[in-house]
Parts: structure tokens; sequence; C-alpha cells
């Protein structure tokens, strides 16, 4: 990333189902991601992320507000257990190397956590700067894959793979 955006991580808190209704419920921010969620779908994920070992972050800025999120969570990939990782940055906040920066800080906690080999990250293909931070933090494209989310709405996506046993490029 050119620039490094000075932010940190820290633990989703029991407070910010704001924050959750500014990233998934909102038509411009998941424009890529099936559309807004419905409040119901909005909670939900404000209880999950705040859980301890949730795997999702609060991304803040120096003032300690929060920009955006990251985290990454275990799925099912072509029979194999594997880490998925997500991000979002609020408008205001975009165009900064926020989203990149962030998801490096994400990636090296993966690595720390270690449980599996390969971390994925599936951006829709109409997603340049999701498809630009993968390209630049080292994940090597797979392939075009067709998925629904939510359930019914057809998503057509990049599948990036980073291998977190790698050694370092030096
Ligand atoms: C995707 C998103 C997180 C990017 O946030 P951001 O903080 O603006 O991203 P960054 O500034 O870290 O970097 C984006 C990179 O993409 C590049 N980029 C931006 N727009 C681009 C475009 N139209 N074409 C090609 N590259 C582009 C930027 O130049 C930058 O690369 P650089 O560091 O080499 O300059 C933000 O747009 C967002 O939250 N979108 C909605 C939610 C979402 O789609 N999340 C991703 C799910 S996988």
């Amino acid at each position: 990333m050119g620039e490094r955006a000075p932010i940190r991580l820290e633990p989703w808190g029991e407070d910010d189902l704001p924050l959750v209704q500014r990233l998934m419920g909102d038509p411009a921010m998941t424009e890529h991601l099936g559309g807004p969620e419905s409040p119901e779908k909005l909670a939900e994920r404000q209880a999950r992320y705040a859980r301890p070992g949730s795997g999702m972050f609060k991304v803040v800025d120096e003032t300690g507000d929060a920009v955006g999120s990251v985290g990454f969570w275990e799925r099912e990939w072509r029979g194999q257990k594997v880490y998925e990782i997500g991000w979002s940055v609020l408008p205001e906040f975009q165009g900064r190397g926020i989203a990149g920066h962030a998801t490096e800080q994400a990636i090296e906690l993966a690595r720390e956590e270690g449980k599996h080999r390969f971390l994925h990250a599936f951006p829709s293909v109409d997603n340049a700067p999701s498809n630009a931070i993968c390209r630049k933090l080292g994940f090597t494209f797979l392939e075009v894959c067709d998925f629904e989310f939510p359930p019914g709405n057809p998503l057509r996506c990049n599948d990036w793979r980073l291998n977190l046993r790698a050694a370092p490029e030096l």
C-alpha cells in the first residue's frame, strides 16, 4: 500500500450496532455484497461480532473514531477448513489506504492464531478496490466463483488465496 493509514484494530464492542448499521444496512456500502440487510439481520450480525473471540474487529483512527470493520472466520471450502476474510470502510474514510492497512493487520492475527494454512477472500468481480487490495497484499488469484449472497441473489466473485505459512518474501 502506498500510504500506511494510521489505524488500529479493536475488539468489536457491545455498543457498535450503529457501526454495523452504517456498514451493512446501507445501499452504497453493500452494492457488492447483495444489498442492505434487514434490521433483524443487522442485530444478529452485531451479536455475533461482539462475542469474545469472534475474529471481527472495529477499525479505529488515531482519534479513536470507528472508520470500518475487518475480520476473519472459519469456513469449509473445496473440502478443507480455511479462513475467510472481509473488510469494509465507511465512505468518508475511503481512498486513504485504510482497508489495505487494516487487512494487513487482520492477516497477521490470523497467522498468529494459526489454525489454517489458507486464507481466502471472495470480492465481487466488480469490486475494483477490494480486488486491488488482494493483489497488493500478495494473494494469489485462483478462479471466478458463482455464489448466492444472500440466498437467492447471484454474486460472481473472485477466489483469492493467501498461504499464511509461506516463507516471507525477502
Ligand atoms: C472496498 C473498500 C473496503 C476499500 O476501502 P478503502 O479504504 O478505500 O481501500 P484502500 O484505500 O485501502 O485501497 C483500495 C485500493 O484499491 C485501489 N482502487 C480504488 N478504486 C479502484 C478502482 N476503481 N480500480 C482499481 N483500483 C482501485 C486504490 O488505488 C487502492 O490501492 P493503492 O493502495 O494501490 O492506491 C471500501 O470501498 C468499502 O468498504 N466498500 C464497501 C464494502 C465492501 O465492498 N467490502 C469488501 C468486501 S470483499
